[in-house]
């Protein structure tokens, strides 16, 4: 029997997901190193799209890197389509996103794209989010006082990423030990706290098309 790596299904899962570009496309594109399956993939079909907004500048520095024109998504309008990865994806392809602390300009782009396909290895389906740690970017100046709020509304616990800037300069605290049996609530409610810029969890929003890495590819609508 073939015992297939998480690389593997990570490059099977990013592979897969060219059957949804479509010629012409502006493709949003996400981080991570699920994600640079897809840039590789996506590189080879180059010619036919008509460029990228990526999320983050480890993404944007391999784009360029395959001559793939990264556009602003001011000037790029609504997306057809963006392909990100996730750290945690549930049954209704809810999402934890961020362990790349790329989580802001990822949200960014999901709500301004029509279809997100998410693709994943086979270890991130969880029956309910929360045994990855939740990311939540935060202003600096706002980090203890955020981490409190957070201890005292979900019970879980901040820890500081201590030495990670995000691409807007801000930081980062990951919340463990955390069983999230309702992610919309959970995600209005951490968003409302001031010095939140984003939280990594995809719900209100969610992913419209999952992908989990393996021979073959599984597909989930
Ligand atoms: C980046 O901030 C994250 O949201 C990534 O999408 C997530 O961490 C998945 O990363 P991998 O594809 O590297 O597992």
């Amino acid at each position: 029997m073939t015992i297939v790596s998480q690389n593997e299904h990570k490059r099977l899962a990013g592979e897969k997901a060219i059957d949804f570009v479509e010629d012409g496309m502006i493709v949003g594109v996400g981080t991570g190193s699920t994600v640079a399956y897809f840039i590789d993939a996506l590189a080879r079909v180059k010619d036919r799209i008509a460029g990228a907004v990526s999320s983050s500048e480890q993404s944007t520095q391999r784009l360029r890197a395959h001559g793939i024109e990264v556009m602003d998504l001011n000037a790029s309008g609504t997306l057809s389509l963006y392909v990100d990865g996730a750290d945690e994806c549930d049954p209704h392809k809810r999402l934890i996103k961020g362990g790349g602390a790329a989580l802001t300009r990822e949200k960014i782009i999901a709500e301004a794209s029509r279809k997100f396909v998410c693709i994943i290895d086979p270890v991130k389906q969880v029956p309910v989010l929360g045994k990855f740690p939740l990311p939540v970017e935060v202003i600096p100046m706002a980090r203890s006082l955020v981490a409190r709020e957070i201890l005292a509304l979900t019970g879980g616990q901040p820890v500081w990423r201590d030495g990670t800037v995000t691409d807007n300069g801000n930081v980062i605290l990951d919340i463990h030990n955390l069983s999230i049996t309702d992610p919309v609530a959970m995600e209005r409610e951490i968003n409302q706290i001031p010095g939140v810029v984003s939280v990594g969890l995809f719900a209100r929003r969610p992913a419209d098309i999952v992908i989990v890495g393996g021979e073959p590819p599984v597909v989930l609508r």
